[in-house]
């Protein structure tokens, strides 16, 4: 495990940045999984700003995104299609047709098999990049989700609920249920990384690095990844 700590919001950044870039110019065919979050924009700004400083190029990358809602139209502004479209796909060279997210408009069970068979014929990412939720989810892998779950419906906690919900306009907006990647398919991947920021993270961050591992606390199954990299703030650090 490799713990990264940075002072500046435009050092941490770059320290992520570079290691989508380094993933992106050693394949010719690269994979990432990608996350959503208020953590990771940072990231995709400076891979923006890289691709038009025509620093790097992301034409011939595929990616899978972690998690999307349950039953929302792609087009929601609080869907994770809008997220990724409005953050990263719409202003760089990804080919829209290598983007992939879970279907939120099939049936959940649905579009969880059509993930699977999709991830199963490109997969496993070279890089999967995380954020981490309060309770300890990676992806929407909330606590007692099983270590061996593909794809699959979650019901969201109440904290996840209560954390997100400050994102809808109206609460009742929000799904109550998510899909999402399994830790399994998370820990298949060449790479993990853990972006995290913030003093409000620091003791869920300390406790997935130090905490036996257990289905209770998800992000603790990244403690058995042989290549994890956590890229931490100096807050989110200050407990480790
Ligand atoms: C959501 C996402 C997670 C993300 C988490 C943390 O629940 N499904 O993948 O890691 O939020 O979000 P933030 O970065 O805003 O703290």
């Amino acid at each position: 495990m490799q713990i990264l700590v940075y002072n500046t919001p435009q050092e941490w950044a770059t320290a992520a940045a570079e290691q989508v870039q380094g993933v992106l110019s050693s394949k010719p065919r690269p994979v990432l999984m990608l996350p959503t979050g208020s953590t990771p924009i940072a990231l995709y700004a400076e891979l923006v700003r890289r691709y038009q400083a025509g620093e790097l190029s992301m034409a011939h990358a595929l990616s899978f995104n972690l998690d999307e809602y349950v039953g929302l139209s792609i087009d929601d502004d609080q869907s994770y299609h809008y997220f990724m479209r409005h953050h990263l796909f719409d202003h760089v060279d990804i080919r829209p047709e290598n983007t992939h997210l879970p279907d939120p408009t099939l049936p959940p069970d649905e579009a969880c098999r059509a993930y699977n068979a999709l991830y199963d014929q490109y997969g496993p990412a070279d890089i999967a990049l995380l954020g981490l939720g309060h309770n300890g989810h990676i992806g929407f892998n909330e606590p007692g989700t099983p270590f061996t779950n593909r794809t699959a419906v979650i019901p969201l906690s109440a904290s996840t609920l209560e954390a997100n919900g400050r994102l809808f306009g109206d609460r009742t907006d929000m799904p109550t249920s998510a899909l999402s990647v399994g830790p399994s398919m998370i820990l298949e991947s060449r790479r993990v990384l853990m972006l995290v920021k913030g003093q409000d993270k620091a003791s869920i961050l300390k406790t997935i690095l130090t905490h036996p591992v257990t289905e209770d606390i998800p992000g603790t199954v990244l403690q058995r990844h042989p290549d994890l990299v956590v890229i931490a703030d100096t807050a989110a650090a200050s407990l480790l």
